[in-house]
């Protein structure tokens, strides 16, 4: 007896694709059941196949899928989701034109978020963060990454990663920590960034168990290529696995460092080289795309993404969600981006929320494919075309999330 039998699902995207990532043309493959059914049963997921198939099961509960469309719970490999306060007083610097690295410069952009998480009390940073981490499951969101970088210092990184931990233990999404305390350069370090990193290099250690990934912000007026290496370098001699913003803004050469590194994600890739693009594809890191925060951003040049997969990448996507450059949980708005701004195609996109987001955190056996064995993390969608949610842009087209087999939001 199965606890919840979906039936009559109209396109079972059971993204079955086996361990490895999607590279290239792989990823216009979508690997799915027209008229489908999912059995659940112990939070895992106990039968994947057609209704055919399906007719003799019996369960508790079942859901009549009514022809919608049913995918694995979706995966955001890229937020910063734990912050104090807000940015909206710095939107008229932008609309006058500032630009976000002047803004930085200025003292305000991660600088402002800074103070404000550092006012929080963990309980507080906790409840807030939450509020987010809710909406983001209300647009299919099962699993995510979630980055420190609003403290710049011991206590405050620790304190974000603290939160992580608990909302790990206490929010329906599987939250996957990430270490970012080299967001930005503090005032009181201007002028010797090496001395900043070392800080945060000699806390490293403390951070085992409470982060998974080191993550840095290698950009013009933040941290250069060489400090990046240097620092992600000794982020693996610790035993963390490593991830770059790299060239977002400018193009400087990050997209490349954060292949030499062997890092699982190179993010942004606004700015990526041709010879990255290259590097990219012929390796195991996956290139995490970020429409949201280009669009955000008011710019004109959003990554390549064709030139990625026509060369063979594996490509992601993923909100960014934070205060500054884009305050968005919705992944669905993401993948509408991803459609027109990028020209990836509704199978691409597909892909990249799940099976390659998945691997972009190393949850790729684990998460991001609906198959017997797995978690049941799955999401039935109001429409009957999985073309229909990028095209259908600015509203949430998720009808019931379960997490785990259990109903997280309806
Ligand atoms: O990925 N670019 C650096 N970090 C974030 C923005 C953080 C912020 O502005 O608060 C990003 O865009
Ligand atoms: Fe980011």
């Amino acid at each position: 007896m199965l606890d919840t039998l979906l039936i009559n699902i109209g396109q079972l995207l059971t993204m079955n694709h086996g361990e490895k990532p999607l590279k290239g043309e792989a990823m216009g493959r979508l690997p799915r059941i027209e008229n489908g059914a999912v059995g659940i049963k112990d939070g895992r997921f106990a039968f994947v196949g057609s209704m055919e198939e399906a007719k003799q099961l019996k369960a508790e509960k079942v859901v009549d899928c009514m022809g919608r469309i049913v995918s694995p719970g979706l995966i955001d490999p890229h937020t910063h989701v734990v912050f104090g306060g807000s940015r909206e007083h710095e939107i008229s610097l932008k609309l006058q034109g500032v630009p976000y690295l002047e803004i930085l410069k200025r003292g305000g952009g991660i600088y402002s978020t800074v103070q404000a998480t550092k006012q929080l009390s963990v309980e507080e940073l906790k409840r807030k963060a939450k509020g987010h981490l809710d909406r983001m499951l209300s647009y299919g969101v099962t699993t995510a990454e979630a980055k420190s970088g609003y403290g710049l210092d011991r206590k405050t990184e620790w304190k974000q990663l603290q939160v992580i931990q608990m909302l790990q233990q206490e929010h329906p999404i599987d939250l996957v920590p990430t270490f970012l305390g080299a967001h930005a350069l503090p005032k009181e370090y201007e002028g010797n960034a090496a001395a900043f990193l070392q800080s945060m290099i000699q806390i490293l250690p403390e951070l085992k168990g409470m982060a998974e990934f080191v993550d840095i912000f290698c950009e013009t007026g933040v941290f250069t290529v060489e400090e990046a290496r240097a620092y992600l370098q000794k982020a693996k001699q610790f035993g963390f696995h490593v991830k770059m913003h790299a060239d977002e803004i400018h193009s400087i050469g990050g997209t490349e460092a954060a292949v030499e590194l062997g890092a699982a994600s190179a993010d942004h890739l606004c700015g990526a080289s041709e010879k990255g693009i290259e590097m990219l594809a012929a390796s195991d890191t996956i290139a995490v795309l970020l429409p949201g925060t280009t669009f955000y951003l008011n710019k004109d040049r959003y990554a390549k993404a064709r030139s990625l997969i026509t060369a063979g990448a594996a490509v992601a996507l993923a909100t960014d969600f934070n205060p500054g450059s884009c305050p968005t949980e919705n992944i669905q708005l993401i993948m509408s981006l991803a459609l027109l701004k990028l020209k990836m195609t509704p199978e691409e996109i597909w892909n990249a929320v799940t099976v390659n987001a998945a691997h972009a955190i190393h949850r790729g056996s684990s998460a991001g494919q609906i198959q017997v064995g797995r978690f049941a993390d799955a999401v039935l969608w109001d429409a009957h075309h999985y073309a229909y949610i990028p095209y259908h842009f600015g509203v949430n087209h998720a009808g019931t999330v379960w997490k785990h087999g259990k109903v997280v939001y309806q």
